[in-house]
């Protein structure tokens, strides 16, 4: 058996969902590329890192970004083209510019990093959800009034973004994301840390999120006020105005929410405590359907307002969470994600896209197109072709 294959498998008797699992591999049966595979590019040349940090430098200077966009060559629309934007655009000065292969390279990274956490005996074996949120909260500042927040600038790198009470915890998936940055330092905090939360989506038997590079890292100057994350203790009207600055309508912001289908609340973080779901690092519609199915009853306890599932007590539901089924609109999404898990894949692949991509400005893509991220089991069944 392949390593790829063996951490998946790894992966998923971490916690199986037999149908979500069948599915996937009906899927990856099924499913064809987007985008045709890149085809191979030269190992990068090994220019000294000082050559490298010197561009950068006078990059960062200046305050210049650079914008090169080969909008013209036809090669740099396709994938595996060369990709070139902004910061990047310093680094093509050290005579080097990644291919799509090249970001492949760190998707696979990303994912061997993610099984570590068995070892590690951190949580339900993976940081695959730690990453999916940290993608979540750089993108989920984006205001689409004044243009600022999201992915672009990779701001929660900076005090006091990085200590705002909704991303606790955070500092363990961006410690992980910077010792993946030492080994391709040529990539954006943006692009790396949205990647992440692409690779952790698919390799926990998601949906392919398209996904493209192009984001360039900012400054602190650059940093959004606290306050513009979601708050697990309101209600529908909250979650309506929190997603609707980014530009979200109920429909996604009910498919968003199944974001919950992995991961869990660590109370030394948020306060609140436990998974909401039994396979917590396997993506499925698996949250939709405890929602509507079992009862839901207020934890009584010394924390946060939480509630547990009448019949194990072993789950949860912030009261966010729980908007889903009492908010009348929100219930219908619910219901709908509930009885149709291709249907919340659809949906979940493009809020996801959509939330990554929020507030970086048109031009510096480094394609006209996103592109579809091979997953590592798909990699390896290509190879024996
Ligand atoms: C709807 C409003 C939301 C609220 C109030 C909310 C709140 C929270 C809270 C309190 C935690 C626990 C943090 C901890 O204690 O470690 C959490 C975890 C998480 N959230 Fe959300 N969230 C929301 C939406 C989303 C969305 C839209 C996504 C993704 C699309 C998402 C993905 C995650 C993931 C994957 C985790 C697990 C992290 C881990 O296991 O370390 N959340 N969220």
């Amino acid at each position: 058996m392949s390593f790829a294959a063996l951490r998946a498998s790894v992966r998923r008797a971490a916690a199986p969902a037999p149908a979500a699992l069948r599915r996937s591999a009906f899927r990856s049966s099924v499913r064809r590329y987007s985008t045709e595979p890149p085809p191979p590019s030269p190992p990068p040349p090994k220019s000294s890192n000082a050559t490298l940090y010197g561009a950068l430098g006078a990059a960062a200077l200046g305050g210049v970004v650079f914008w090169i966009y080969t909008s013209s060559s036809d090669s740099a629309k396709s994938a595996g083209s060369a990709v070139r934007s902004g910061v990047q655009g310093a680094k093509a000065a050290a005579n080097f510019t990644p291919t799509k292969e090249d970001y492949i390279k760190i998707y696979n990274k990303i994912a061997e990093v993610m099984d570590e956490a068995a070892d590690k005996n951190y949580d339900d074996g993976s940081y695959g959800p730690i990453f999916f949120r940290l993608g979540w909260h750089s993108s989920g500042t984006y205001d689409k009034v004044s243009g600022t927040g999201g992915s672009n600038f990779a701001t929660m790198r900076f005090a006091p973004e990085s200590e705002h009470g909704a991303n606790k915890g955070l500092n363990v998936a961006r410690d992980l994301m910077e010792e993946i940055h030492k080994q391709f330092p040529w990539i954006s905090y943006g692009d790396l840390w949205t990647l992440g939360a692409v690779t952790a989506i698919q390799e926990m038997g998601g949906p392919h999120v398209p996904w493209r590079p192009g984001r360039i890292d900012g400054f602190a100057a650059q940093a959004t006020p606290d306050g513009r994350l979601p708050d697990g203790a309101k209600g529908a009207d909250h979650l309506r105005v929190i997603f609707g600055r980014m530009g979200f309508d109920d429909r996604e912001i009910v498919a968003l929410s199944g974001g919950h289908a992995v991961g869990r609340c660590h109370h030394d973080r948020s306060g609140w405590d436990g998974p909401w779901t039994f396979s917590p690092v396997t993506i499925s519609n698996s949250f939709y359907k405890l929602l509507l199915e079992e009862t839901w009853v207020w934890k009584k306890w010394d924390g946060p307002k939480q509630l547990e599932d009448k019949g194990t007590r072993t789950l949860m539901m912030l009261p966010t969470d729980y908007a889903l089924v009492t908010d009348k609109v929100f219930k219908k999404w619910t219901k709908a994600y509930a009885d149709d898990e291709e249907l919340f894949f659809k949906d979940f692949a493009g809020v996801c896209a959509k939330l990554f991509e929020n507030g970086v400005p048109q031009h510096q893509w480094a394609t006209s197109e996103p592109w579809i991220m091979p997953r590592t089991d798909e990699q390896e069944a290509n190879k024996s072709k």
